[in-house]
């Protein structure tokens, strides 16, 4: 027997028991006389104590542990004379009498506690001592509780959890796919999934009702600190729904994590347009833990001279209140320069402040009279002390940029609160994106999403702009600034889905070599339906306030898409190579 108990569960009541703790050392502190080591395990960590009147031979053998030792030690539990109020078990020690070493450890390349020295690199090369250092491990465990939640939930609401294939035709949904060539089909490659997207549709198609499935999804995109080449989602979809049941059973999930793991109750989900997020917030995903709302100046500042604002297609700003004399003309100057990194590409900034002394202050002062900036206040509700900033431009550009300056803001003025968590349900997104670039149309969330019922009719025969304006049955739930799901109504009638390839610049050829199985269920019966999938990494990030999914992910890839542990991407044998009939080419 290794253990009677673990390293977290003893309290001062079991004080005068014998017990056998294993685990691994985290630290220990030989005072000559007496030896306190620290022993850790998934559970916490129990302080051992070694003295020499006990047993002076064992506390020579304690001298020898080094960190990260795996031990097994046998002991009565005992009050401490020196109380830790930090750690549930600081008020007990063992007494140790047997001492096993079940293993050693070669000195760890970076210590193994809450804050590591180790950098990223070297963490994730040992990923496997970063996974015992504590706040790693919570996120791990963490992550647990919400997938079984998860399954709980959806299961006692009907949903059955089916597995659908990784190796399979590549969907597209925006990013590239990962590429698995197939050694009994030459020259022939399977993709990973991008998502289940057509299965789950498939399975509605054959009765399946309600499906879910907690699954790890591929795309070969740029990465982010939100963003993996393997991540993981909840894929759910339902037949016989409308939008509004969607909603409803997905807010119901998220209100469940919430309480489950959080204890937290979230009141209703506020719902948003999306052509009203933009005005608001320039964004699809508003960070609306604070205001800082989005005015439009056009009416206000166009027609007095100032050819910038006067050319523009919009002017809109922000009040950052209370900001006035944090901003020195430097510090603009600086904020101006940041908004201008191509990353952003603002051409300039305006500010304008209200001094507490009741003047006004403005970059374009030359051009405006005080009473001009003053009205300006008035439209942003702005008092003494808040400085605006504003920015014009193309409208979709300029709300983009100012997008970002309003988070930009939000960080600086310290109003992102950790554990302050505000939901919203972004609805009425638009089917289809124009593309100046590529001079095509794309789908806004994907090729299998049903425009509104009003304008199905618009859709089949409207002409090129009409197809800009017609709007979907999708819809994505944002907490905090963070896309957490997003799902859509799907359309499940042939000549639409037709359309829409149609309409996404497929000729008939290539919507039937790659969803001629899809429309063809489409022609045997299938029930109007519609899911949402939730980014899994990402909602348990946010639901412990982080913005990076990485150590929520046991084993994630580092920005070059590299686990760095196993060393992969690698080559691979010659032999492998011809069994694929592949040839290496080199990079150019
Ligand atoms: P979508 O592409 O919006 O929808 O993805 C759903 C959610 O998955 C998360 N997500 C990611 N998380 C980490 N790393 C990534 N690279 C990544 N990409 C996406 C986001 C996102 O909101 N099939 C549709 C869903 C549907 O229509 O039912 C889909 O995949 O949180």
């Amino acid at each position: 027997m290794y253990r009677t108990h673990n390293c977290g569960e003893l309290r001062i009541e079991d004080a005068g028991k014998e017990v056998i703790l294993s685990g691994w050392i985290q630290t220990s502190n030989n005072l000559g006389h007496m030896n306190f080591v620290q022993l850790r395990d998934r559970y916490g960590i129990t302080q051992l104590n070694f003295n020499k009147d006990d047993n002076a031979e064992l506390l020579e053998k304690s001298g020898k542990l080094g960190r990260e030792f795996v031990v097994m030690a046998k002991g009565i539990v005992r009050e401490r004379s020196s109380k830790n109020k930090n750690i549930p078990t600081g008020d007990i020690e063992i007494q140790v009498h047997e001492l096993t070493i079940l293993n050693e450890s070669k000195v760890p390349p970076f210590t193994i506690e809450d804050e590591s020295d180790g950098g990223d690199d070297l963490r994730m090369k040992y990923r496997y001592l970063d996974l015992r250092r504590r706040p790693v491990q919570n996120n791990i465990i963490f992550r647990a509780k919400v997938g079984m939640e998860t399954r709980k939930y959806l299961s006692d609401q009907g949903f059955l959890e089916i597995e659908t294939p990784f190796l399979i035709k590549s969907t597209p949904e925006g990013a590239r796919d990962f590429i698995v060539p197939s050694r009994l089909n030459p020259n022939q490659f399977y993709a990973l999934p991008q998502s289940p997207q057509t299965f789950k549709q498939i399975l509605m198609v054959a009765g399946m009702d309600k499906y879910f499935q907690i699954v790890k999804c591929f795309r070969d995109e740029d990465l982010r600190a939100d963003r993996q080449p393997e991540f993981t989602q909840i894929d759910c979809e339902m037949a016989f729904v409308t939008q509004e049941e969607i909603l409803n059973t997905f807010e119901g999930l998220t209100k469940h994590l919430f309480k489950e793991t959080l204890g937290i109750e979230l009141d209703d989900f506020p719902r948003m347009t999306y052509d009203e997020a933009m005005v608001r917030y320039g964004s699809d995903k508003p960070d609306t833990r604070f205001g800082m709302e989005f005015v439009e100046l056009n009416d206000l500042a166009q027609g007095k001279g100032f050819g910038v604002f006067d050319n523009a297609e919009l002017v809109v700003g922000i009040n950052a209140e209370g900001q006035a004399d944090q901003y020195s003309n430097k510090d603009i100057k600086k904020l101006t320069e940041w908004m201008q990194r191509p990353q952003i590409g603002a051409k300039g900034l305006v500010y304008v402040k209200y001094n507490d002394d009741g003047s006004v202050k403005s970059s374009v002062g030359k051009f405006f009279s005080d009473d001009d900036l003053k009205a300006w206040g008035e439209k942003f509700g702005a008092k003494a002390g808040d400085m605006l900033l504003i920015l014009s431009g193309e409208t979709d550009k300029t709300r983009k940029q100012l997008n970002e300056l309003r988070l930009e803001m939000g960080r600086r003025m310290g109003l992102m609160k950790p554990g302050d968590f505000k939901p919203l349900w972004v609805v009425d997104f638009p089917l289809l994106e124009w593309d100046e670039e590529s001079g095509r149309f794309h789908a806004m969330h994907h090729p299998f999403t049903s425009p509104k019922k009003e304008d199905v009719d618009r859709m089949l025969n409207g002409d090129h702009e009409t197809m800009k304006s017609l709007r979907a049955d999708a819809y994505d739930l944002v907490i905090n600034g963070s896309e957490i799901g997003g799902g859509s109504i799907r359309i499940h009638d042939r000549a639409l889905q037709e359309r829409n390839f149609e309409l996404l610049g497929f000729t008939e050829e290539e919507a039937e070599a790659q969803f001629g199985f899809l429309m063809g269920a489409f022609e045997y019966g299938a029930p109007p339906h519609g899911g949402l999938a939730f980014g899994f990494d990402r909602l348990c990030a946010v639901l412990m306030g982080q913005t990076s999914i990485r150590d929520f992910i046991a084993f994630p890839k580092n920005n070059q898409g590299r686990d760095v542990m196993i060393d992969a991407p690698a080559p691979i044998a010659k032999e492998q190579l011809d069994e694929l009939y592949l040839e290496l080419k080199e990079k150019e």
